[in-house]
């Protein structure tokens, strides 16, 4: 091979010293000596954005991970220099750019601590495989730093040590090791000195990210092509990291209709007709709640999306209906690939329309998926996702499926061994026409965005609820989401306990694993254990390949029945609560999970763990993992929390024995809770009730908790129609006080609350309601501590 050593040596370059500086109201622009520009826009006082060229020209300014909803503006904006850099001061962060190489240190503006610090920094490679850039940044890696997020990653939640890439794969039984596997969510966040900051890459290129695996002291991130592009977001707090990047990629587009936070069954597949029936029967007959069913891709005519096989389904129509009577909802699922048939509508408009992915030179991108040869539909094309979106009319409008479920939209091709798309493929990418190295990571996201059209245009004026495999930052704006093809193996519970805190530490909140793995099937125990984990991760749906045997609550015999009950019914009596936790979510950008560095980074013991997570805001879950376990060792976060099961509190700052038999999932309650309960349902919306009930649990102190609530569908909350209730608890040596304050002009069915008092310190002689006292001579300390209220008090004093 003849090599060519003047592009050898070549190797990383760097930008020289700073020529040039010009300020455009928020954005500033560096020029250095050899021809890179380094744009800096100030985005928040908190969020700032790094953009840098090698060719004095920037890329069209388009993502399709930031939504046009972010907040911007600043407080303030300062910019100085002294001898060696430029310097500019927000209201939070203080950012200097050095006048030699445009290195950036980044402190913190309050404390001046230093938060972040480019080692090498920007540089670049040439790649003659490409013929582009390979954009390369690299930052000093602190004493203690931890890295945090980073989407689905199937390995321990502290990154640090570990090198990943970001290019969304179909995984079919995955591993602890594997990587990539279905998403790209290129946003991790570091901690350090107690101090939490995000970066947001945002590149769809196929990425790396080296969190001081290569070296000890360096964590850098780098893109097969596109623009070195970030965002630096600041917290100090790993929340508001968390809520920022959040606000940048978008929240949800609405509250998730109440029902899908119910409980899902699905198999690959139910059918024909009588099989689901009998399945739905099973549920109302077990009295095991559950609002809604799947169809895998059996519901079609060989496999072609839109279609059903009638032979199995007669009269779709009517079965959906029947089985909405009975409060399921059918879910159905699409794929990308469209099958290669002259006969087949879908396939013809297509192609007449001109709505096909295509090769670099010409023909059609041909790929084998479940139909055999398809074809597939450029997502990144707005007339194509007006097309796709409108293909739903039937499903929605008339047959009145409730939710869609979008799978293999990688996209995954079969018998090939990259899995995909070959690189040269064509996109439209808005009007910034690619291959597919820059559209591979946000293809299925496209799909997603346009199936989530289509549900909203018909199921109108009812919330869409869509599920999709592949992921880019940004997808939670449309979609729930779930884990992929997991095993059914204890390693496999851990990973889903991961993945699911790890998503949700990256801005998507609406995950949940397929309960019980999808290849191979659990044993009783491994089931009933992933179920309790499952109730508490915010999408709850049991799933499996159907190769291995049954999946249903019922398959494992009467005590895993039971125990299989038990949790779905505990996971519809929290049912308002996981609401309310969503109601932060979509408002605040707050993560429903929240794993214990989230929750108290302040504490190191912290750092490292990867069990435990708080559920919302006041419960602590911790799942047992290991077959035959009679307990665990758990860590109790700082603060005095209550076993859920015995009430009995225990101080935190510590590890713990917790014993947990297979009944019994470790749940501690946080000190100070109100946690809001509805009775039992065997669907959302069986039944109008007159009481909810206020699980109290004594602090001595004050604790706020909040309860959201709704028409749990629909839009009026969006026009006033909600009520959020603030319950301000204090707690005294004698004296127990709560008190409500409600905005928004929802009036919710129930008029009562069944207070439920856990852990008073003393027995109670008088109770005072808005200030009046009333007769409770026979309440019952320590035995059944409740009392009944109007839902509308303003002040409740319980006292000695
Ligand atoms: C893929 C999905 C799985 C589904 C199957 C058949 O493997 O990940 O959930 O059941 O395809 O559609």
């Amino acid at each position: 091979m003849i090599t060519n050593t003047e592009l050898e040596q070549k190797g990383n370059q760097f930008p020289a010293d700073i020529i040039s500086y010009k300020k455009n109201v928020d954005t500033l622009y560096f020029e250095t000596s050899n021809g890179v520009t380094l744009q800096l826009t100030v985005v928040r006082d908190s969020v700032l954005r790094f953009r840098y060229t090698t060719t004095s020209n920037f890329d069209e300014d388009f993502s399709y991970a930031i939504t046009k909803y972010a907040s911007t503006g600043y407080n303030h904006l300062e910019i100085t220099e002294d001898k060696e850099s430029y310097i500019v001061t927000t209201q939070k962060l203080i950012c200097t750019i050095n006048k030699l190489d445009l290195k950036i240190s980044l402190f913190d503006a309050l404390d001046k601590t230093l938060i972040s610090q480019d080692e090498l920094g920007f540089h670049w490679e040439e790649s003659f495989q490409y013929g582009t850039d390979i954009v390369k940044m690299s930052k000093v890696s602190h004493d203690g730093e931890s890295y945090f997020g980073l989407g689905d990653k199937p390995g321990s939640l502290n990154l640090k040590g570990k090198r990943y890439e970001n290019w969304v794969t179909d995984s079919y039984a995955y591993g602890k090791d594997s990587d990539p596997i279905y998403k790209a969510i290129p946003f991790y966040t570091g901690l350090h000195h107690a101090k939490a900051y995000g970066i947001f890459f945002d590149n769809t290129f196929r990425a790396f990210f080296d969190f001081a695996q290569e070296r000890k002291k360096v964590t850098s991130f780098w893109a097969q092509g596109g623009e070195m592009n970030y965002y630096f977001v600041y917290g100090p707090e790993m929340n508001d990291v968390v809520a920022n990047y959040t606000d940048l990629t978008g929240k949800p587009h609405q509250m998730p209709a109440l029902w899908t936070l119910g409980y899902h069954q699905c198999k690959w597949s139910y059918y024909p007709e009588s099989k689901v029936t009998a399945v739905a029967a099973k549920f109302r007959e077990l009295q095991i709640p559950c609002d809604a069913i799947y169809l895998d891709i059996d519901y079609m005519e060989g496999f072609r999306c839109f279609t059903w096989n009638k032979e199995y389904f007669p009269d779709p129509k009517r079965m959906v209906k029947e089985l909405m009577d009975d409060g399921f909802k059918t879910i159905v699922i699409i794929d990308p690939g469209i099958k290669v048939d002259k006969d087949y509508s879908v396939f013809q408009e297509g192609l007449d329309n001109d709505y096909f992915c295509k090769r670099a030179d010409g023909p059609y991108m041909k790929g084998k998926v479940w139909p055999g040869e398809c074809y597939f539909p450029d997502f990144t094309n707005p007339k194509v996702r007006d097309w796709w979106s409108g293909l739903f009319k039937e499903l929605i409008e008339d047959i009145g499926v409730k939710g869609v479920w979008n799978d293999m939209n990688e996209p995954a091709v079969m018998e090939v061994p990259n899995k995909t798309f070959p690189n040269d493929v064509r996109h439209d990418y808005d009007g910034n026409p690619c291959s597919h190295r820059k559209a591979h990571n946000i293809y299925g996201m496209q799909m997603a965005r346009a199936t989530y059209q289509g549900l909203k245009k018909f199921g109108y004026p009812k919330r869409p609820f869509v599920i999709t495999r592949s992921a880019y930052s940004g997808t939670q704006r449309y979609t729930s989401t779930w884990t992929g093809d997991n095993v059914a193996t204890w390693e496999h519970l851990w990973i889903a306990n991961v993945q699911a805190q790890r998503m949700a530490m990256s801005g998507f909140s609406f995950v949940g694993s397929d309960i019980g793995g999808f290849a191979e099937q659990p044993n009783g125990e491994l089931y009933a254990r992933w179920i309790q984990l499952g109730v508490f991760h915010p999408f709850c749906r049991t799933h499996s390949s159907g190769d291995h045997g049954e999946q249903e609550p019922w398959t494992f015999g009467d005590e895993i029945t039971g125990i299989v009950k038990k949790y779905i019914e505990l996971r519809y009596q929290l049912l308002p609560y996981l609401y309310t936790a969503f109601w932060h979510h979509i408002n605040d950008g707050t993560p429903i999970l929240k794993s214990l560095v989230l929750y108290d980074q302040a504490d190191v013991q912290t750092h490292f763990r990867t069990d435990e997570f708080i559920y919302g805001d006041k419960i602590l879950i911790c799942p047992i993992l290991e077959a035959y376990s009679k307990g665990r060792r758990l860590y109790l976060p700082k603060g005095i929390w209550f076993n859920y099961w015995d009430n009995m509190p225990s101080e935190g700052g510590k590890e713990v024995w917790i014993d947990a038999d297979l009944e019994t999932l470790p749940i501690f309650i946080k000190e100070g809770a109100i946690i809001p309960k509805y009775p039992i349902q065997q669907y959302v919306g069986e039944k109008e009730f007159d009481e909810i009930t206020l699980d109290v649990y004594y602090k001595k102190g004050k604790e706020t908790s909040t309860l959201f609530d709704d028409a749990h569908d629909g839009y009026d909350y969006t026009k006033g129609r909600y009520s959020l209730r603030t319950l301000k608890l204090t707690g005294k040596k004698d004296e127990l006080i709560i008190q409500q304050h409600k905005s928004g002009k929802f009036d919710a069915a129930y008029k009562t609350f069944k207070l439920n008092l856990i852990g008073l310190p003393f027995k109670i002689s008088t109770i005072q309601i808005d200030n009046e006292e009333i007769k409770f001579e026979d309440i019952k300390v320590n035995g059944d501590n409740t009392l009944v209220v109007d839902k509308e008090f303003t002040e409740l004093h319980i006292m000695a």
